[in-house]
């Protein structure tokens, strides 16, 4: 005892020794000063506005972060949180850490795709209190920036608040009548963190690993396309041979609230984006975005044709006006005191996302085109499916998707991007309340898992501010015109529930090992041809499985030499009984790339007449980057009895296109009805 006490005082002196000597910086210093901590804590906790560098930039500063932004382009260039100077790669230039981008080009012209990364000419205080700082930096369009800069005025806003540990941000995208036309590709918000500090990344609670380096890539070998890299030299040795692809951490609309890193340091930092609101996206509760990945990356997608095509870009035509809110959204920073609670960040994250979720929509944002919550109005009603073919009673709507989404079509919220968007799910009684709607018109759009194609209730509906309207029963009647005489795979627009083959294992991403999204391994598609070597697909009703028997997309076959064949899937199928008049075919696709399916009954030989042909489908990509789902497709198909027999038939599904990998279809459900009458 006596002996450890004076090795401890000898250590104390030897501290005092080195604090006169040492300069301004080192730890003990900081150390000393933090005696005083809380009451600078307290004092820093008022939000303050400073500007350096003759205003060219500001940093907003909380006591919790302080971030910094160059001014008047708003590009974020700091965030300073938990004693790291900067979470941004300081490495990169200035507009190269935390911004606002678009994709766009005038259409017609042939011209560039251009990147605008939304770089504003001013810099105004919207409010500063003690509580909470707005700032915005803005740029107006004018017709001298045509061809220079997307045709938009431009308002980004940044929030601090009191005591909160992350920052708001948003921004509000205008155009005025009578400008060009212009499309935009994508619209989305980056931060780029240091790459020496962030190795870890989370998505969902069983989607988060060690993720490779930069640098990783740039040694790896490019795959089938350059976002798939096999990594042959990584610094990080245990992930020498996996595969890293950005599109194996895409999410859904719906569970895409929260996502991030995790720096590996004896006291880690989490950095996340969270999302409390869908309305602000674009497509639906079901379209697929690219959340994080190798940088370290972050981004927040607000419109973008991944998993669509050019058909959910946004086109603005014949001087079309328009606004939109984006966001806001929080970027959040939190910490732990070990190492060994690095997880407890992605706990913590999740649970600040629910209260974010709570409070939305926030109360706290300075601009009137963010109406707060008594300026909303809500929806409300029951929805239920009426199919005598399977009851004769109306079925209730279990969790089905309901949403308002701009006038349109039966099912164009899945290509709509201009509006807001409002989605639930419902009960199982199919009850649903859609809360905090935005004042406007909207059409109501719906569908429900185990029945095929779209419902739209048959009015538009108008909200206004406080409205709250009760749509009480509304009643889907899915396609359908006779009794089913077989069925592959289950409606829900996906073809997960089909079989997906164990990928390469040299070509593997571990994280996806024994998950439930085996979907998400590179290359599957080219497995098609090993396993039907010899000849194509056969499903039998009555003996095959799809869980096993269906391989899970409809792929082009690789003969070699860089050459691509279209495939022909045959269904075998016996009729006890044959009956005049019209059959129907429903297939319902979960995806299409650059396919055509033809449909033939009996008679494949006859080449050049199909039955049915989708003609060219599809732009989604969905197999080239592990989506298992894209575009929803819903074809009924008129199938004369003359086309069948009594006994054994079987039907051909051509996928004729076949100039490289990815061309293909994923099937989501296939259904042979009877005919009916007659
Ligand atoms: C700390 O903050 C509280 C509330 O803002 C204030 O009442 C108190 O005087 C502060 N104390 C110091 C030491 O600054
Ligand atoms: C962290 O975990 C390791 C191994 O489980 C343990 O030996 C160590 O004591 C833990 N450290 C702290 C600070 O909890
Ligand atoms: C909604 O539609 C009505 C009638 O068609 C129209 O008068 C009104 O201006 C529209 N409201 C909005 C917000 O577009
Ligand atoms: C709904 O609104 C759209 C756009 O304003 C309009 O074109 C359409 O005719 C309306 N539909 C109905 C059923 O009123
Ligand atoms: C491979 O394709 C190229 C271009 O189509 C052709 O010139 C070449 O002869 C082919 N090689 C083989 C081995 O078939
Ligand atoms: C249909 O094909 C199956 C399997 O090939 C066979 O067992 C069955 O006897 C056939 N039915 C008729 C009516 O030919």
């Amino acid at each position: 005892m006596e002996k450890l006490k004076w090795v401890s005082s000898l250590g104390l002196l030897a501290v005092l020794f080195f604090i006169c000597a040492s300069s301004e910086t080192t730890p003990v210093r900081k150390f000393l000063r933090s005696t005083n901590h809380r009451e600078l804590m307290n004092k820093s906790l008022r939000v303050q506005l400073l500007t350096k560098d003759k205003q060219r930039e500001v940093t907003m500063d909380n006591g919790i972060v302080q971030v910094t932004l160059s001014s008047p382009e708003g590009f974020v260039t700091g965030i300073k949180y938990n004693g790291i100077e900067n979470i941004l790669e300081t490495k990169n230039a200035e507009d190269n850490r935390g911004y606002w981008d678009v994709v766009w080009y005038e259409p017609g012209k042939g011209g560039d795709i251009n990147i605008d990364k939304l770089a504003c000419t001013d810099f105004r205080v919207i409010k500063s209190d003690e509580d909470q700082l707005e700032i915005s930096f803005t740029r107006k369009w004018n017709i001298k920036l045509r061809g220079s800069k997307v045709p938009l005025n431009v308002d980004k806003r940044f929030i601090l608040r009191r005591g909160s540990s992350g920052f708001y941000y948003y921004a509000i995208l205008e155009r005025e009548e009578g400008w060009p036309d212009v499309d935009i590709d994508q619209t989305r918000i980056v931060f780029k963190l240091q790459k020496e500090m962030f190795h870890f990344m989370a998505i969902t609670d069983g989607r988060q690993r060690i993720m490779p380096r930069p640098e990783d890539r740039e040694s790896g070998q490019p795959l089938a396309y350059p976002e798939a890299v096999l990594l042959t030299d990584p610094i990080n040795e245990e992930l020498r041979g996996e595969v890293d692809d950005k599109y194996q951490y895409s999410l859904e609309n719906k569970d895409n609230k929260v996502h991030g890193w995790i720096t590996a340091d004896d006291t880690p930092v989490g950095f996340w984006m969270i999302s409390p609101s869908e309305e602000y996206r674009s497509g639906g509760p079901k379209k697929q975005d690219l959340t994080s990945h190798v940088g370290p990356t972050v981004l927040n997608m607000f419109t973008s044709i991944h998993y669509g095509g050019k058909d959910i870009n946004t086109e603005f035509r014949n001087g079309e006006a328009w606004k939109k809110v984006l966001g806001p959204s929080l970027v959040y920073l939190n910490s732990a005191t070990s190492k060994n609670k690095t997880l407890t960040l992605w706990t913590n994250a999740k649970a600040q996302m629910h209260r974010e979720v709570q409070q939305w929509p926030y109360n706290f944002i300075n601009s009137e085109d963010f109406p707060k919550q008594d300026q909303r109005g809500s929806v409300f009603g029951q929805l239920k499916v009426n199919d005598r073919f399977i009851s004769e009673r109306w079925m209730e709507a279990d969790s089905a998707y309901v949403g308002l989404a701009a006038p349109g079509e039966v099912g164009s919220f899945q290509i709509e991007t201009k509006g807001y968007q409002f989605w639930t799910k419902t009960t199982k009684k199919g009850y649903f309340v859609l809360n905090n709607v935005r004042a406007g018109n909207y059409s109501l759009y719906a569908w429900v898992p185990g029945f095929i194609g779209n419902y739209q209730y048959k009015y538009n509906i108008t909200v206004k501010p406080g409205n709250k309207i009760n749509l009480k029963v509304i009643v889907y009647e899915p396609p359908r015109n006779g009794p089913t005489l077989w069925e592959i795979g289950i409606p829900d627009r996906s073809a997960a529930e089909f079989f997906i083959p164990n990928p390469y294992p040299t070509l593997m991403n571990q994280l996806y090992n024994d998950h439930p999204d085996k979907f998400r391994q590179y290359g599957l598609w080219e497995r098609y041809a090993d396993l039907y070597r010899n000849r194509d697909l056969k499903y039998t009703i009555g003996v095959s499985d799809y869980t096993r028997d269906w391989f899970f997309a409809h792929v082009t076959r690789n003969v070699g030499n860089k050459t691509y064949e279209g495939t022909t899937w045959q269904i075998i199928f016996e009729l006890k009984s044959w009956k005049r008049g019209n059959y129907k075919l429903q297939l319902a696709l979960a995806s299409a790339t650059q396919a055509e399916i033809q449909v033939r009954f009996n008679d494949v030989d006859r080449a050049d007449r199909a039955l049915f042909s989708t003609g060219l489908i599809g732009r989604d990509n969905a197999i080239a980057r592990h989506g298992i789902h894209g575009l929803y497709k819903l074809y009924t198909i008129d199938v004369p009895s003359s086309h069948l027999q009594r006994g054994n038939n079987t039907l051909f599904l051509t996928q004729s296109r076949s100039i490289g990998p990815f061309q293909g279809v994923m099937y989501d459900y296939i259904r042979l009805e009877g005919p009916t009458g007659n």
